[in-house]
């Protein structure tokens, strides 16, 4: 009998239990959902399994606080930790690198916990500051760089591709583009490679109308926790789904993830949003694009603020 890929999503909150939402929806796996609050994993995989018959799959949904339970992972998805939240007295919100302290040690244990059991599994962080989380993951874990990867730039780039759709009144299927950089407000759009079934972006859109699609995209997070006054998660849960799936299914798409550079791009030692071909054994080749002096600029820019943020953490020697 053959076996189903196996995906753990660990933080059974907002992010991880829609993830484990989408994953189910797309037959990607059996779903492992843990935890630290009793019976919340356990109650919220029961609820999905029990949508399996109107929806049409036959999946082993589990929720647990034991990681002895996510045995053989394929895939885990690390989204425990503390997500932004608008001060109710302020209006002000968390930035993502204020989450800095406390997230390491929640991602940092939870990593642990991980790969005593899952030793081959590829790891996808998904709790911010992401970049740096991706890091604190690297280390913890031990694992080589192409099995610990970042979601950001999917959901970065979904949300600039949604706000191009809907200029345009166009398929979102029908946009083709990439966010590339870090998970914050200097990540870089590129909407000299962006295009509209082949048509370039800059035929379709005047320079401002682009211009504020970027400034919205820049501050897609922000703007959706302003709404909510906590972070969205459809989308970002979308994202790693879609990195779960290229992983399991071995689709090697081209996805911005934020891979470790060593060398690429100029970095070195340093997580950042770049051009992946994601397949069963995770990044399996950073792309390396042709960048104008702007862009390149730019993603220095980018790479300076997660530098600034990575240095933060007590045990990276600061990236180059
Ligand atoms: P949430 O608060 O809804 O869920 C987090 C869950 O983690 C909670 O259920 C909590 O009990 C659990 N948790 C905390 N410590 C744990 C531990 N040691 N072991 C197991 N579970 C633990 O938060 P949400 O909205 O799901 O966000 C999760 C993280 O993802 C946040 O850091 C947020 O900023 C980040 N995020 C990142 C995005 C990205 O693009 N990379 C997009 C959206 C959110
Ligand atoms: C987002 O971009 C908060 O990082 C999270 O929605």
């Amino acid at each position: 009998m053959s076996r189903r890929n196996k995906i753990t999503v660990i933080g059974a909150g907002n992010v991880g239990a829609t993830t484990a939402h989408w994953a189910a929806s797309r037959h990607l796996g059996d779903v492992v959902l843990v935890d630290i609050k009793p019976g919340m994993p356990q109650g919220k995989a029961l609820d999905l399994a029990e949508s399996g018959p109107p929806m049409g799959f036959d999946l082993n949904l589990s929720g647990t606080q034991d990681y002895a339970d996510t045995a053989g992972s394929d895939v885990v998805v690390i989204t425990a930790g503390v997500p932004r939240r608008k001060d109710p007295k302020t209006g002000e919100y968390t930035s993502r690198d204020e989450l800095i302290e406390t997230n390491r040690k929640i991602v940092g244990a939870v990593t642990k916990g991980v790969v005593e059991h899952s030793p081959d599994a590829v790891l996808i962080a998904v709790a911010n500051p992401l970049d740096a989380m991706c890091h604190v993951t690297l280390h913890e874990s031990g694992f080589p760089k192409q099995r610990v990867i970042g979601m950001a730039g999917v959901l970065d780039t979904s949300r600039y591709k949604t706000f191009i759709a809907m200029e345009l009144g166009v398929s979102v299927e029908d946009i083709h583009g990439m966010v590339l950089g870090g998970h914050g407000d200097t990540m870089v759009p590129l909407p000299r490679h962006t295009s509209v079934a082949g048509i370039p972006l800059t035929e379709l859109l005047p320079k401002d109308k682009i211009d504020a699609i970027i400034q919205r995209t820049r501050k897609g997070g922000g703007e959706i926790v302003g709404l909510l006054g906590y972070s969205g998660y459809y989308a970002p849960a979308a994202s790693a789904c879609v990195m779960v799936e290229s992983v399991v299914r071995d689709r090697k798409r081209v996805l911005p993830c934020a891979c470790l550079c060593e060398g690429e791009y100029g970095y070195d030692g340093l997580y950042l949003g770049v051009p992946a071909v994601i397949g069963k054994g995770g990044v399996e080749k950073i792309i390396e694009m042709e960048l104008n002096d702007e862009e390149k600029a730019m993603l220095d820019i980018s790479a300076n603020a997660v530098r600034d943020v990575v240095k933060l953490l007590p045990y990276t020697s600061a990236a180059s």
